[in-house]
């Protein structure tokens, strides 16, 4: 039993292999939060709540010594004392918004219910987890909120997310509905969060908490590249390899908020869920609304251990699909090499040439359909550009496989271009107020996927295509923000619904076409990493995380993605030189050893490759199709930086610790500079390892006491990569 409750008490005590949380029903069924961390066997309240008086704190029961602002709580109100943050805020038919939340009942069961219409991990059985839900109803009205507690024991992870049902009367309106608050005792935390822009995604920022609010936020319509719906409370001594850290990555891809705030007595709690800024849900009797999940993880092993919780549960428990647990194919994708301007000469040329590299996958990007030459029309028109391609998408895919590859095609389904047959035919079809002007950005609009007609439409296009022609990946891909936020098919009252019904819209279609067509491999994008986040992930095993594809950009960005995300998810791809984005010039060798750390493949002209790079590539997409497994699926550890100096490294170890891959990369070249090395980490202490292409062997022990000496080389943005397995595993080949 991972889920106890104690009646006397009134205590609740979760428990994962090696994490606690509790939570007590105190006074007239205020439920509080007491206790998340290290597990402890038994909780006997050792750190009693103080109940004590403070000027300017409310007392809702008249006892000067009780009140809420001071009272740590699993889901607070506004309007009865607790002056910090609150979890939710209802609107009421006179107009007032407080609310008094206390407990009713309880019931625990195993396994995991299903969140309808919204993507979450999930169990296989029932016994990998068990779930309590605690319904709390208002002292007035007749609302229901249930709040779900999900511990998966083994994969050493909670979820939580919240339900509201109206059994009242009258119709309220939800204003706010957080997926979670959390409070801690103290505020001797740094806040780390993954922030960026487009093209420099997911950078890490670690900061001091400090009194007041401090947040990362979405108002864009998507989760963002600017603000990853994710952050992390870290001790002041935590680094990577050790000390507590408590991560809170929310399963949404829309509008989120992440608030952590240190109140007046040093206390800090965090709230994390849909952004309240321009959100509201009208809930008429009887109908009920529900959260997105957010996913907490606790580690004393740093944030190396709470990365590999994380991937392990996203990898097995949130995505899903024929790929989940297959390795990637290495793909060859025509963006960078050709853009807009191709034809099916080309494409099968660059697919030829990837076929003589062992490249297994060709994938089409955009400009394929409608009379698309450049970003300025056709979304919404997915049929083939006969212009272009005089022979078809079927014609197309068949001289690929005939190569040896198979095909995959780029849509932007979310999309409209204001040229396009389907805007001229439904131009109420996008998000938009009536009678504003409609702002554009890339020359496009939003589809609105909050009203049904518009999700069956598209679903009906993709399938036609989908279904009719080989295609066995699509690329998904989502190139702008939300403005002008409104639908015309929903009334005044509900129009601040239509960025969140957008968001279940768009997880309907995915979720439609994902399970027609199981056999295809979907990869998200976004303006590259602009959606990378767990809502998309439930859909879609892989998302690509930049459009920027420089091998030493991508160091920050791999580096920061996999804070959460596992490698599996992460694509990347070697590109040209210079670099188009930022201009460098790096090695095939290291734009190879960097891009192999994901869902790798090739973004260039292929057919522009000097028979040297052919041979390098070859040589590349050969050996890695002998570690991608253990690449792909393996744990991760993360060595050195590149957040914090001139290097980065970082490696992964295979589930029983017998084989290892080692990444290392200087970014500049220093002149006299000292001799590196690199420690290990992750490997088994009693094991002999053997460098696989010198023969040395040394203990798994030296290997992460004393660590690798990292080879000089001259010239910049210079990379090594080490491969090591036990004498068992090098039999077993
Ligand atoms: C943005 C994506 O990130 C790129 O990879 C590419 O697919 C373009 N869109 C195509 O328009």
């Amino acid at each position: 039993m991972t889920i106890h409750y104690d009646e006397k008490s009134r205590i609740f005590h979760l428990t994962t292999k090696n994490t606690s949380y509790v939570l007590q029903i105190v006074r007239e069924g205020y439920v509080t939060h007491r206790y998340w961390g290290k597990r402890v066997n038994r909780f006997r309240d050792s750190r009693p709540i103080v109940f004590k008086g403070r000027p300017l704190s409310p007392n809702p029961d008249g006892d000067w010594n009780f009140s809420l602002d001071m009272l740590p709580q699993e889901y607070p109100s506004f309007g009865t004392g607790d002056f910090r943050t609150p979890a939710f805020q209802i609107s009421q038919e006179d107009g007032s918004t407080t609310c008094d939340l206390r407990f009713h009942s309880y019931r625990i069961v195993q396994g995991k219910p299903k969140l309808e219409g919204l993507p979450a991990t999930y169990t296989e059985s029932d016994d990998e987890a068990e779930t309590l839900e605690i319904e709390l109803r208002d002292t007035l009205l007749d609302i229901h909120v249930i709040l779900s507690y999900t511990v998966f024991h083994q994969w050493d992870a909670m979820t939580r997310s919240v339900r509201f049902v109206n059994k009242d009367q009258i119709k309220v309106k939800l204003l706010q509905a957080a997926s979670l608050s959390m409070d801690f005792d103290d505020a001797d935390y740094d806040m780390l969060h993954l922030s960026g822009a487009w093209a420099n995604e997911r950078n890490m920022y670690r900061r001091p908490l400090f009194p007041g609010n401090q947040s990362v936020e979405s108002k864009r319509g998507a989760s963002s590249p600017q603000h990853n719906p994710f952050l992390a409370l870290m001790r002041k001594e935590a680094g990577e390899q050790a000390g507590e850290v408590y991560g809170f990555s929310l399963v949404y891809s829309g509008n989120f908020i992440a608030n952590v705030e240190v109140d007046q007595y040093d206390t800090t709690r965090v709230v994390m869920g849909i952004n309240p800024f321009d959100f509201s849900w009208l809930l008429e009797p009887g109908e009920a609304f529900q959260t997105p999940e957010a996913v907490m993880v606790y580690s004393d092993e740093g944030l190396g251990g709470m990365s590999r919780i994380y991937h392990r549960l996203y990898r097995s428990r949130l995505c899903r699909g024929e790929y989940r647990d297959k390795e990637r194919p290495v793909l060859v994708n025509n963006w960078e090499g050709t853009y807009f301007n191709f034809t099916a000469d080309k494409i099968e040329q660059i697919a030829a040439k990837g076929s003589e590299l062992g490249i297994e996958l060709l994938v089409l990007d955009d400009g394929w359909f409608g009379k698309r030459n450049d970003d300025k029309s056709s979304l919404g028109d997915w049929f083939v550009y006969r212009e272009k391609l005089p022979g078809g998408l079927d014609n197309l895919a068949e001289r690929i496989n005939k190569l040896g590859l198979q095909f995959g095609l780029w849509f932007e389904p979310e999309m409209v271009s204001e040229d396009s047959e389907l805007y001229r035919k439904h131009p109420d079809w996008c998000i938009h107020v009536k009678g504003r002007h409609r702002t554009l950005s890339r020359s496009q609009l939003i589809l609105d996927f909050s009203r049904q007609e518009v999700c069956d439409a598209i679903v009906e296009q993709l399938s036609d295509i989908l279904g009719s022609t080989p295609i066995a990946y699509v690329k998904w891909d989502m190139n702008r923000h939300m403005t002008e936020v409104g639908s015309e098919a929903l009334p005044s009252e509900r129009q601040r619904e239509t960025a969140h019904r957008y968001m279940l819209g768009v997880y309907q279609v995915m979720e439609r076409l994902t399970t027609a067509f199981p056999h295809v491999l979907f990869e998200s994008c976004s303006s590259g990493g602009g959606r990378f986040d767990p809502g998309i992930l439930y859909y879609m095993p892989q998302t690509w995380a930049s459009d920027n594809t420089d091998a030493i950009s991508r160091l920050k960005i791999q580096y920061g993605t996999s804070i959460v995300y596992p490698v599996s998810t992460i694509g990347a791809h070697v590109s040209d030189v210079p670099n188009h984005m930022v201009g460098r010039v790096t090695s095939l060798e290291t734009r190879g050893n960097v891009a192999f750390f994901g869902a790798f493949g090739y973004e260039l002209d292929l057919t522009r490759f000097t028979e040297q790079d052919m041979g390098i590539a070859k040589g590349q997409v050969a050996w890695f199709k002998e570690v991608r497994k253990l690449i792909q699926f393996g744990d991760l550890y993360r060595l050195l930086s590149p957040f914090e100096g001139n290097e980065a490294a970082w490696m992964i170890v295979s589930d029983n610790r017998s084989e290892a891959i080692v990444f290392y990369c200087k970014v500049l070249e220093q002149p006299n500079s000292g001799f590196r090395s690199v420690r290990l980490q992750g490997l088994n202490s009693d094991a002999d390892y053997e460098l696989v292409e010198s023969g040395e062997t040394f203990g798994g022990d030296e290997l992460m006491a004393v660590g690798l000496r990292v080879p000089a080389k001259r010239g910049d943005f210079n990379s090594h990569i080490w491969r090591l397995r036990t004498m068992d595993a090098k039999s077993n080949r």
